[in-house]
């Protein structure tokens, strides 16, 4: 029985077809899912944190506008792959636990602070640039409401994507301050940005697996190349320069090539010793807690409309 059900799915797979909520599907299959999708949607409620800091500070009510956008649009990526994790069998109380008490992942990206204005630039620019690389191929991931997340998610990320440049532009033109402080925040986001795409494919414990199930339609490494390739030109067009000697275009393979990435700093930035790990973590944490009461209220106001309906 087992064995043939395995079959249907492995043939779906292969066709390139949606697996849905209530096909059968290997546990594992289920498992490696809701970690990948939870943490990619902690990553979104986290990764909201350092640009808040600036919603006050920005330099114009042009660039609040953008941000506030920006940072109300992360929170409606993260609710909407919580939703689409739910879907595998785990409960919104138990996700958050699992950030909460750091039983779960997210982006090493988000534990690096946001010193100047430059740095939004930057986060948009590089941060949902690689997102936007890593999420496209996850449009045609092989879970459906990962899938069909994604499509919506990718949209938006490239509104990120292009106001973070557009600061970034502003300042490169600037005075010569401008241009330095973005100088700066390239040169603090620029490795940071690398690392955010996973450990190298050698590396890496799932992409294999990954690969197989079509959850991952491009390696880890395929993934950091095509960021590379695509944004040192970016960064000449505005005279930046990227923060890494040994970059060289190769005529030969028609990528760049370039230095070598600090994996024991990732290694400890994931483990906890980031920059700003515990700031993120205490964050969260104490929303949730001092929270309580706005999610009772919503809850009484819920009940209360349903009770309306049945009279
Ligand atoms: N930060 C934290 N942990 C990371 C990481 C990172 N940048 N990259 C890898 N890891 C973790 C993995 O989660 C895994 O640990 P686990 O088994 O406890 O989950 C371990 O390191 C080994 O890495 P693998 O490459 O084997 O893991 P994956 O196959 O899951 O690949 C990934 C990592 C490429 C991040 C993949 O999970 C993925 O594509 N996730 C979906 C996209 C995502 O989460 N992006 C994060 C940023 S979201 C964002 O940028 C929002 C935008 O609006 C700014």
């Amino acid at each position: 029985e087992i064995k043939n059900l395995e079959e249907i799915f492995e043939q779906k797979i292969a066709r390139d077809e949606k697996i849905e909520p209530k096909d059968w599907m290997p546990e594992k299959y289920r498992k490696t899912h809701i970690r990948q999708i939870s943490q990619h949607a902690h990553s979104e409620i986290v990764g909201m944190l350092p640009e808040g800091n600036w919603i006050t500070r920005a330099p114009s009510l042009r660039r609040k506008v953008a941000l506030l956008a920006k940072v109300q649009d992360e929170a409606g990526h993260g609710l909407y792959l919580y939703s689409a994790c739910e879907t595998l069998g785990i409960s919104r109380d138990e996700l958050y636990d699992q950030l909460h008490t750091g039983k779960a992942k997210y982006s090493s990206i988000f534990n690096y602070p946001t010193i100047t204005w430059a740095d939004i630039g930057a986060i948009g620019w590089l941060v949902d640039g690689a997102a936007i690389i890593n999420q496209v191929p996850l449009c045609s991931t092989s879970y459906g409401p990962y899938a069909r997340a994604m499509i919506r998610v990718c949209k938006e990320e490239s509104f990120h994507q292009r106001q973070g440049f557009e600061i970034m532009m502003t300042l490169a033109n600037g005075t010569p301050e401008q241009k330095e402080m973005a100088q700066d925040a390239l040169n603090r986001w620029w490795w940071p940005s690398l690392m955010m795409l996973g450990p190298t494919d050698a590396e890496s414990v799932h992409t294999a697996q990954s690969m197989k199930w079509k959850l991952k339609r491009k390696t880890n490494d395929e993934l950091r190349q095509q960021f590379i390739d695509q944004t040192v030109p970016q960064a000449d067009l505005i005279g930046l320069t990227v923060p890494d000697p040994d970059l060289k275009w190769n005529e030969e393979t028609g990528h760049y090539d370039f230095g070598e990435i600090d994996w024991e700093e990732f290694w400890q930035v994931v483990k906890g010793h980031g920059p700003c790990n515990k700031e993120r973590m205490s964050a969260r944490v104490n929303a949730w807690e001092k929270g309580e009461w706005v999610r009772d209220a919503a809850m009484a106001y819920a009940k209360k409309q349903e009770d309306k309906k049945l009279r």
